[in-house]
This record gives structure tokens, C-alpha cells and sequence, in this order.
């Protein structure tokens, strides 16, 4: 699928999906969101691809969050519409069955911190800036931040960060944890790709479950998630690719994952 809102481009076994609005920062307004969400719909169940890596137009912004022209108009009912449609859309990215790489290439504000943080690993260029200003505005996060930043920083700098509405620099964030790698934007690019090109080659079905039990297992008591952890180790038993994985190394070669 290309529209001209969300750009795809595939590189091998890697997909990668740009969202064309640089004239607003990649601001999302609603049929952005669809267009987005209709793009991960379409590459969960696209086989060839076993790595998304996910951007923004241009050199200046990932995703300046949702499109502010849009807010102001909003009333309760629509406005809950807009934060369901923005759940469903970092569900998909987060639950998608493959690693997701957000290529955070400049601001990643609002729902674009929201997004960068749906996504599987982040990897930031050194002048990026990334955070939740809904408070500046009078309004809260609505694609899932006040969830998913204390998540991967922690309580006392998610609270921080959202009444404050001030985003940190990218290498902040990766001292906080709130992203994986900093790299030079010119460099960017490539550091994605490598990311999910070496994520790409492993074998697809042991990836879903390591990504599936950690979604899942956070947010289960440790009973649960580890019952969890069982259950998804047995079933990585039934492919091909476990079998491959062991035998390779007993017999000292490099595996060849076929994805069976
Ligand atoms: N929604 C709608 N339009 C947006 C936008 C958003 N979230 N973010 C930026 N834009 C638009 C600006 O209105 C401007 O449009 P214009 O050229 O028609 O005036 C254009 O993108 C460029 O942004 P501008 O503000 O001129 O760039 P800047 O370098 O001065 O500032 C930001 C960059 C990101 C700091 C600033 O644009 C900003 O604060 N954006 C809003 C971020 C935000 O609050 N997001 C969360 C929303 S819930």
C-alpha cells in the first residue's frame, strides 16, 4: 500500500514506512492514523516482511504528535474516538508479530512519543527531541503515554515529563531508557536498518514470542507471565527453525532460519 500520507519502501526482508506530512512535522490527524494503521494491518500478515523499521519525512520531525488544528475541534465524544482509533493503532504496532524500529529522526512529540514507544526499539538521531506537551495545551496523552513512558522509565520521570511537558534531547532519553541507541542523523538511516536487518534474520516465530511475553508478561502478575513464558517456550518447539537453531550449533555452522 503507498499513499501519499504513509510511504513504503522494502529493503530485503525489511519494510520501511514513512509518514509524509513534513510540511506539519508529521503531525497526525485522522486519516493519517487510518492510513497508518491500515499500512501495519497490511505488513503483519505480509510473510516476506520480518522488519519494520518506521519514520518521518523529512530532516526535521518523527511525529509532532497529533494535528493540533484537529484537537481544537474536538468535543468528548469525538475526542474519545480519536484516543480509541490512537490505541488501536500502537496496539497493532506493539502487538504486530515483528519487531517494529522507530527511526526517531527529529521531534517525536505528542502521539509521536506515543507511537516511539509502541514500537519495538527506538533508535534516535543525536538531535531529536522526544516527549508528551499535552499538558501545555490543558489536555493529557491519549495514544497510551501516561502507560507506556512510566513503563520504560519509571514512575518519578514519566510524572516529570508529562506535568512539565518539556521533552528531553535524544541522548536524555537514552540515558533514561526511553530510547536504545543515539546515532548521528546522517547515520540514522542505516542504524535502523541494521537494527532490524539483524532482527530480521532470526527465526521469525522464536522474535513473535519473545516480543509477545514481554508485552504480555509486564503487565501479569510474575506467576502468570512466567506460565506465559512456559507456554510460548514450548510452542517455539513446534518449528523447524528450533530444531535448525540447535543442530547448527552442534554442528559449529551459522543456522539457516526458514521461518517454518
Ligand atoms: N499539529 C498541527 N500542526 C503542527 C503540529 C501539530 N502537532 N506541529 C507542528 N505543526 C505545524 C506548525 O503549525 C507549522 O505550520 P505552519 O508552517 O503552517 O505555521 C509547521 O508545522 C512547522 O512548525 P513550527 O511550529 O513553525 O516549527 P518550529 O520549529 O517553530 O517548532 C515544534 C517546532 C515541534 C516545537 C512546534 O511545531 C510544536 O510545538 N508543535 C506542537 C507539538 C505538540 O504539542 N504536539 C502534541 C500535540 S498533542
Amino acid at each position: 500500500m503507498n499513499d501519499d500520507r504513509i510511504l513504503i519502501e522494502r529493503t530485503g526482508a525489511v519494510a520501511t514506512v514513512t509518514v509524509n506530512r513534513p510540511k506539519v512535522l508529521n503531525a497526525l490527524n485522522a486519516e493519517t492514523v487510518a492510513a497508518l494503521t491500515a499500512a501495519f494491518v497490511d505488513l503483519r500478515t505480509d510473510d516476506e516482511v520480518r522488519a519494520v523499521v518506521l519514520t518521518g519525512a523529512g530532516d526535521r520531525a518523527f511525529i509532532a504528535g497529533a494535528d493540533i488544528g484537529e484537537l481544537a475541534r474536538l468535543t468528548p465524544l469525538t475526542a474519545r474516538a480519536l484516543t480509541e482509533a490512537g490505541h488501536r493503532m500502537c496496539d497493532l504496532i506493539e502487538g504486530l508479530g515483528k519487531p517494529v524500529i522507530a527511526a526517531v529522526n527529529g521531534y517525536a512529540l505528542g502521539g509521536g512519543c506515543e507511537v516511539a514507544m509502541a514500537c519495538t526499539c527506538r533508535v534516535a538521531a543525536r538531535t531529536a527531541r522526544i516527549g508528551l506537551p499535552e499538558i501545555t495545551l490543558g489536555i493529557i496523552p491519549g495514544y497510551g503515554g501516561t502507560q507506556r513512558l512510566p513503563r520504560l522509565v519509571g514512575r518519578g520521570r514519566a510524572l516529570e515529563m508529562m506535568l512539565t511537558g518539556a521533552p528531553v534531547t535524544a541522548e536524555e532519553a537514552w540515558r533514561i531508557g526511553l530510547v536504545n541507541r543515539v546515532v548521528e542523523p546522517d547515520a540514522l538511516a542505516a542504524e535502523a536498518l541494521g537494527l532490524a536487518s539483524a532482527i530480521a534474520a532470526q527465526a521469525p516465530e522464536a522474535v513473535r514470542r519473545i516480543i509477545h511475553v514481554v508485552s504480555h508478561g509486564l503487565d501479569a502478575s510474575m506467576n502468570d507471565a512466567t506460565a506465559l513464558e512456559a507456554t510460548a517456550f514450548g510452542l517455539v518447539w513446534a518449528t523447524e527453525d528450533a530444531r535448525e537453531g540447535t543442530t547448527a550449533f552442534l554442528e559449529k555452522r551459522k543456522a539457516r532460519f526458514t521461518g517454518r
